[in-house]
């Protein structure tokens, strides 16, 4: 298994380019088996959720395969297979967005049910009770999602709100299924995140009609057939935030190439209150950092809100704040597995439910600690880089997951980070 060995600290800067979004990609390539033929995605990054979506959809009966050039083509001719196997589901929770496409195409899917994560309690309630709305019938079997649709889905107004605000793959979900329904659908409370935009762009792009993108309120016109195409995914505005945050907490300076600032600008706006500087620049932006950083208070929401997959990364900028700051969880309440290992790093973070008091310290100490999920472990990465020592960062599968090579990236720009297989 891998580790890191961090050496700390250091100051990181030159530009460094943001790749394609997993978290779009996902969805995106899932929503190719609306379409029977050959498909052609770009920008898909390399990371292991990717790879285990390639063989999920592989195991339906598509043949994905990785071109020289980088390229995903995705051949879903003979989708023949419509059963997600728990053997491939429980490596990657987002699995579950083939349901809504498969029952689209198929009229029928077994999808088994995603398990526990690190991150906090995640029930696919509202992905269900959306594609019920549709018309079709669902049942908890044996650990499976057993879903069918035999004369087809049918349209439907659907309310997609839940107890922490909307649902980005839930939305995703339904509004793959509703464009290939008969009649119109009226989803309300959709999600708007920019993946989620850009699902939507893909499926329009395929022939889909949709209205109301980027909004909460999405209004489409079931078709009777979609198409192959070749379609480019949008830049990681999650990545770019924590390339944004890693150039703050080493003082550093970053040109951050292939970012799209509008869609970060609840982080941005964050950056500057506690005193980094963001300067737009052409195809992305500069962040730079010299002086204290200042306090501040966050509270994570869905999009346009400040997103909750760069909770932890900030938490570990405000750990070497100049004074008392407050993080409040509103989408994953016990997302709070890196408090733990960053107080193990001499920060002060006080846990009351789903609020963070951090007490500011003048700086961190390196210290042995275990990454728990994707953004935890990017935000030890960040502390490490800033620590006095050497971090030894376990399991680092963990930040493979959404991170292309990182260490590769990060080095060139000043970091000293060794991956080790132990
Ligand atoms: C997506 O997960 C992202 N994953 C997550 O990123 C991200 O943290 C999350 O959206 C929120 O922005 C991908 O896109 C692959 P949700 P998703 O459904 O869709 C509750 C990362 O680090 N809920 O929007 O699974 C749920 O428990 C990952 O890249 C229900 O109650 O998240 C949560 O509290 C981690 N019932 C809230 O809604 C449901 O049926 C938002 O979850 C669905 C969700």
């Amino acid at each position: 298994m891998d580790i890191f060995r961090i050496e700390g600290p250091v100051r990181l800067s030159g530009s460094v380019k943001v790749k394609g979004s997993k978290n779009a990609a996902l969805p995106i390539m899932a929503a190719m088996l609306l379409a029977p033929g050959k498909s052609t995605l770009k920008s898909v990054p390399y990371l292991s959720d990717i790879t285990v979506c390639s063989e999920l959809l592989n195991s339906l009966g598509c043949k994905v395969a990785r071109e020289q050039n980088g390229d995903i083509t995705i051949d879903s001719t003979d989708v023949n297979n419509p059963v997600g196997d728990y053997e491939i589901v429980r490596k990657m929770r987002a699995s579950i967005c083939i349901l809504g496409p498969l029952l689209a195409r198929c009229r029928k899917a077994q999808v088994s049910m995603p398990g526990g994560c690190a991150i906090g309690d995640r029930p696919v309630d509202i992905h269900l009770r959306g594609l019920r709305e549709l018309g079709a019938q669902i049942s908890i079997k044996n650990g499976y999602i057993v879903a069918e649709a035999p004369n087809g889905l049918t349209g439907s107004e659907i309310f997609l709100g839940g107890p922490f605000g909307s649902t980005v793959l839930g939305t995703a979900n339904v509004l793959s299924a509703a464009v290939l329904a008969k009649g119109s659908t009226i989803i309300e409370s959709a999600a708007c995140e920019p993946e989620i935009t850009d699902l939507a762009n893909c499926l329009t792009k395929m022939g889909a009609k949709i209205k109301g993108i980027g909004s909460p309120h999405l209004y489409i016109e079931g078709v009777n057939e979609l198409y192959p195409l070749e379609y480019q995914v949008i830049a990681d505005r999650i990545e770019a935030g924590t390339f944004m945050a890693a150039a703050a907490i080493t003082r550093g300076e970053l040109k951050i190439e292939n970012c799209r600032l509008v869609d970060l600008m609840a982080v941005v706006d964050k950056l500057r209150n506690v005193g980094v500087t963001v300067e737009s620049a052409d195809h992305g932006c500069v962040v730079t950092h010299k002086g204290t950083i200042k306090t501040a208070d966050i509270t994570t929401q869905p999009y346009p809100g400040f997103p909750t997959d760069l909770q932890a990364q900030f938490m570990a900028l405000l750990a070497l704040g100049d004074g008392n700051s407050v993080i409040i969880e509103k989408i994953f309440p016990d997302r709070y597995m890196h408090v733990a290992e960053l107080n193990r790093m001499a920060a002060n973070l006080r846990k009351e439910g789903p609020v963070v008091i951090i007490a500011g310290v003048e700086k961190l100490m390196a210290a042995p600690v275990m990454a728990s999920d994707l953004r935890a472990s990017a935000a030890l990465v960040l502390a490490a880089m800033a620590a006095e020592g050497t971090t030894i960062v376990n399991r680092v599968y963990h930040i493979d997951r959404g991170y292309e090579k990182i260490e590769e990236r990060l080095n060139p720009l000043g970091a000293k980070i060794v991956r080790e297989n132990v």
